[in-house]
């Protein structure tokens, strides 16, 4: 589990961009995938709403609920990872009024310990903006292509193509810049759009599809790791095909326990009583499910 000496402040996203370092963050949504990112040495970690879809089986992010996002959240927070961790405001969370947003994130920070929270769109979030500053809870912003708008954008699309929709989408990124979002993510835009972007923009951008020009890069933890089954879009890379690994995990684990060569004696306990005793059980490897299991139990 990662306990790194490192500071917990949001400062990095400015700190790396003004030193041209690029950003890396990763999402994550447990224990095991917040522990691996902060191992791995992730500058942020970014609980997704994303969530709906590589974990909990939903077709968009859409259902997602703050109940689910809070345990989720508090979850990443128990893994202890020692980097700023950003919550997703899920859907419906900061569409009715601005008092409900912010008690809604103001009740996901205290519940949870999260540093900062993360929203989609522009403008059309400034008084929601306003007042999650007011209220201390700092905010990343997203545009481009912003899945909670699935709807309303006809599919998962790539944005700010073409004159008009980029000057658009690039006015957007000023005005959430000057709202005092602390970073913004890009998603889906075209790699020369976004590279104008951050070049100009006093805060940093976190881009996914939106090329290397950008100041730092996101992923979700289940496309870099080959643990997600569902369509792979072109801009995510897998570094790992962990899905195979684990299905060949299983299927070794089945194998053994049908053939009656799991648990062998290593893995059993034993009572001095026995005719033939259990060996040393202490010298089993230690750790996972049980493993602060009082020897006195053993
Ligand atoms: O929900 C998520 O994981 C995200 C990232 C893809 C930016 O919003």
């Amino acid at each position: 589990m990662a306990r790194r000496n490192k500071p917990l402040s949001l400062d990095v996203f400015g700190r790396l961009k003004a030193g041209g370092r690029k950003i890396v963050v990763l999402t994550a949504y447990d224990v095991p995938s917040a522990s691996i990112a902060a191992d791995g040495g992730v500058d942020a970690i970014l609980v997704g709403d994303s969530l709906g879809m590589v974990v909990l089986g939903y077709e968009n992010t859409l259902p997602v609920t703050m109940a689910q996002m809070t345990h989720h959240c508090a979850a990443v927070m128990r893994a202890g990872p020692r980097v700023p961790v950003i919550a997703d405001l899920p859907y419906g969370s900061f569409h009715v009024s601005v008092q409900e947003t912010v008690r809604q994130a103001v009740q996901l920070v205290k519940d949870t310990g999260v540093n900062a929270v993360k929203l989609e769109g522009g403008r059309v979030r400034k008084d929601m903006i306003a007042a999650l500053l007011d209220a201390e809870v700092p905010v990343m912003g997203h545009l481009g292509l912003t899945p909670q708008s699935v709807n309303r954008l006809g599919g998962f699309k790539v944005q700010g193509k073409g004159g008009e929709a980029a000057a658009r989408l690039e006015e957007e990124a000023h005005f959430l810049a000057d709202a005092g979002c602390f970073a913004l993510v890009l998603e889906c835009v075209p790699a020369a759009l976004a590279s104008r972007i951050s070049a100009r923009l006093p805060i940093p951008t976190i881009g996914i599809g939106a090329g290397a020009g950008c100041d730092g890069q996101v992923l979700v933890f289940h496309d870099l790791l080959g643990l997600y089954e569902g369509a792979q879009p072109r801009f995510v890379k897998r570094y790992a095909d962990l899905g195979s690994v684990a299905r060949e995990a299983v299927r070794r684990y089945g194998e053994e326990v049908r053939a009656g060569t799991f648990p062998g004696p290593e893995h059993a306990f034993g009572d001095p009583g026995d005719p033939e005793p259990a060996p040393e059980t202490d010298q089993a490897p230690r750790g996972g499910y049980l493993a602060q299991m009082d020897e006195a139990q053993e």
